[in-house]
């Protein structure tokens, strides 16, 4: 049993980021490893440079990214932790896979369509390509489990083709090379709202740094944040509907559960009847008592370079060794 899953190197990382991406990551390794599978994480910076982008700042995201992730639990030594430009055999398995892959098969892409818009011609040849390389980086390590969103279905189905069509075209009959992967659906993950508005997700892009909870936020800048964070007058309803139509209430009461495990049912039952000046500072320490010991390793990884290249060095080599019998395979049954 093998997972194999990709996150974009992103700078600026938040609590949304936190709660909706890396917490997921942290809980399937505990789980996969319990269970004696094994999980393959990598930084997908090839995918990246499918969009404008900026080298340096790629470079340094990637860091950033490895270091939240280890902060956040990823153990290095559990799973293994690798950017893709180091594990050449994604992008060489990509152009061996682009001889069986179909256009038609990526003109489909809802992504594609959604993201090139009325101008194709102008996008990047990557863009279009970005799903044979996704298919790639999952046969290549032969994944039997691929965590995916609903976003990300319709590119699996399409690795699953792919490595069908190879399978039948180029193996034995009964010996197919590639492993289809099943997709496992994450529990659905909070989707954190600004902590200005309650209506807008919570993202590095909002120019307004109190919108957001930062990886990189101390103590007393957590406890700021949410004191000053946009509330109503009311007191807390003692039932889950009263928070409708309350956007920033219900962002906050959400933030709650999803930090302490508790139902949103349960976190009223002790808060409601009372107002924002009884739990903003409840929220506030909850939030301090768990980022804290996440921010501090974050704080002192990111700013330790060589430590972070050895991570990813280590878990570069474990990657390529896992990779290389695959690759050899298939450039034997291409004939290569
Ligand atoms: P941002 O919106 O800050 O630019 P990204 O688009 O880089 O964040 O997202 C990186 C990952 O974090 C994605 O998996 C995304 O679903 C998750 N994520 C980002 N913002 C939130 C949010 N506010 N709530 C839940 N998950 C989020
Ligand atoms: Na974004």
């Amino acid at each position: 049993m093998r997972i194999v899953s990709g996150i974009q190197p992103t700078g600026n990382l938040h609590l949304g980021n936190y709660l909706g991406a890396i917490r997921n990551w942290v809980a399937m390794q505990d789980e996969w490893s319990a269970k004696g599978g094994e999980c393959f994480y990598f930084l997908a910076d090839l995918h990246a440079i499918s969009m404008p982008h900026d080298p340096k700042a790629l470079g340094e995201n990637t860091r950033e990214m490895t270091a939240a992730l280890v902060a956040c639990g990823i153990d290095p030594d559990k799973s293994t932790l690798f950017n893709q430009a180091q594990v050449p055999a994604h992008a060489e398995l990509q152009w061996l896979l682009n001889g069986t892959a179909r256009v038609g098969w990526l003109n489909r892409m809802t992504q594609w369509k959604d993201k090139a818009g009325k101008n194709r011609d102008g996008q990047s040849v990557a863009l279009f390509t970005y799903p044979v390389l996704q298919a790639a980086d999952v046969l290549i390590y032969q994944a039997t489990h691929v965590p995916v969103g609903e976003d990300q279905k319709q590119h699996l189905e399409l690795a699953r083709d792919i490595a069908q069509k190879f399978n039948n075209d180029f193996c034995a009959e009964g010996a197919p090379l590639f492993t289809l992967p099943e997709p496992i659906i994450p529990p659905a993950a909070a989707r954190i709202m600004s902590l200005r508005d309650g209506t807008n997700k919570m993202s590095k892009s909002d120019p307004s740094d109190m919108s957001r909870i930062n990886l990189t936020d101390d103590a007393d800048a957590i406890m700021g944040k949410i004191k000053k964070a946009k509330s109503d007058a009311d007191a807390l309803p003692s039932e889950a509907e009263g928070l409708e139509g309350r956007p920033e209430a219900r962002n906050l009461v959400g933030i709650y559960a999803a930090m302490s495990g508790q139902s949103v049912a349960q976190i009223l039952a002790d808060f409601g009847g009372k107002g924002f000046g009884a739990f903003k500072p409840a929220l506030g320490e909850l939030l301090v008592e768990q980022l804290a010991p996440i921010n501090a390793r974050f704080n002192e990884l990111r700013q330790d370079r060589e430590a972070l290249n050895a991570i990813l060095r280590k878990g570069a080599e474990k990657a390529r060794a896992a990779s290389a019998p695959t690759l050899a395979a298939t450039y034997d049954a291409l004939g290569l």
